[in-house]
């Protein structure tokens, strides 16, 4: 048997390990965090869209026992590799490849049935796609996670989230990278509720989480792109300081009684 990783030895993963195959803040963290505040049960179909190498969907599927479905439309960009080869060797070495399908598709387009999913996590992923397809392109995502969930099925959601304040001055140059520059990628979590509340969704929970601080600087202690470009991010986050930019999280229900 091809197992690597075992749910009784997740605390012996390095978290220059866990950076390297998840990206963004949290790591294994983040899954275990927004995974509670779901309440996934064990047996139930989830959804993993934008799983980028698919290790927190492994951990996830392995910790839970779900049938999950992993969707991410890009290649790896140092390697040039699908990210869904990266995904379907994860969970070989997670030992689920039994019940973890990955699939090369994009959010809003995943064809998939009307109410198929008991669950859908999505974290560091929606923010992307504000940043490439606008505010409507983020709404649309939003819309199609909804007409996959069945009714009474849960939304978690988690990404990079800037407080309710205006960005401080001398922060904006350090915002406005050349690509997915953080002043437009990056909304408050009111905001982000808005596109929640108008695809229909009940808010069972929303806050900023607690350990965003935390979070945001094991990324920048162990992210290799970070490691590689000091001056970048680990920059940005140094000169910020938990003044603007945090991480916020929303657990919200498709309710019961919604047919499409
Ligand atoms: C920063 S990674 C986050 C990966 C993972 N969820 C995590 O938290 O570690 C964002 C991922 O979103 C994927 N992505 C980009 N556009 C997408 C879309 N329209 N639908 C689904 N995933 C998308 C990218 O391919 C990338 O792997």
């Amino acid at each position: 048997m091809n197992t690597k990783y075992e749910l009784s030895n997740i605390q012996n993963i390095s978290l220059d390990e866990i950076y390297t195959e998840c990206s963004g803040p949290g790591g294994l963290r983040l899954v275990d965090f927004l995974a509670k505040k779901m309440g996934i049960e064990t047996g139930k179909k989830l959804l993993d869209a934008g799983a980028n190498r698919g290790f927190p969907t492994c951990y996830l599927t392995k910790k839970y026992n779900t049938f999950t479905i992993a969707i991410d439309p890009w290649d790896d960009r140092t390697s040039q590799r699908p990210q869904v080869d990266y995904i379907t060797e994860n969970a070989s070495k997670w030992n689920v490849a039994d019940r973890l399908i990955a699939m090369k598709l994009a959010l809003p387009e995943t064809f998939f049935a009307n109410g198929t999913f008991d669950y859908v996590y999505s974290t560091t992923t929606l923010e992307m796609i504000r940043t490439l397809e606008g505010e409507e392109g983020y709404r649309n995502a939003v819309k199609e996670i909804f007409r996959v969930l069945k009714p009474g099925g849960i939304f978690g959601l988690a990404e990079p989230m800037h407080l309710e304040t205006e960005i401080p001055e001398d922060l904006i140059p350090y915002l406005s990278q050349e690509s997915f520059a953080w002043k437009d990628c990056f909304k408050s979590l009111s905001h982000t509720l808005e596109a929640i509340y108008a695809a229909g969704f009940e808010v069972v929970e929303a806050d900023y989480a607690p350990d965003a601080n935390l979070w945001w600087q094991e990324y920048a202690a162990h992210d290799p792109y970070c490691k590689l470009n000091p001056d970048e991010d680990p920059k940005t986050l140094a000169v910020d300081n938990g003044r603007w930019t945090s991480f916020g999280y929303i657990v919200a229900r498709k309710p019961l009684g919604i047919i499409k």
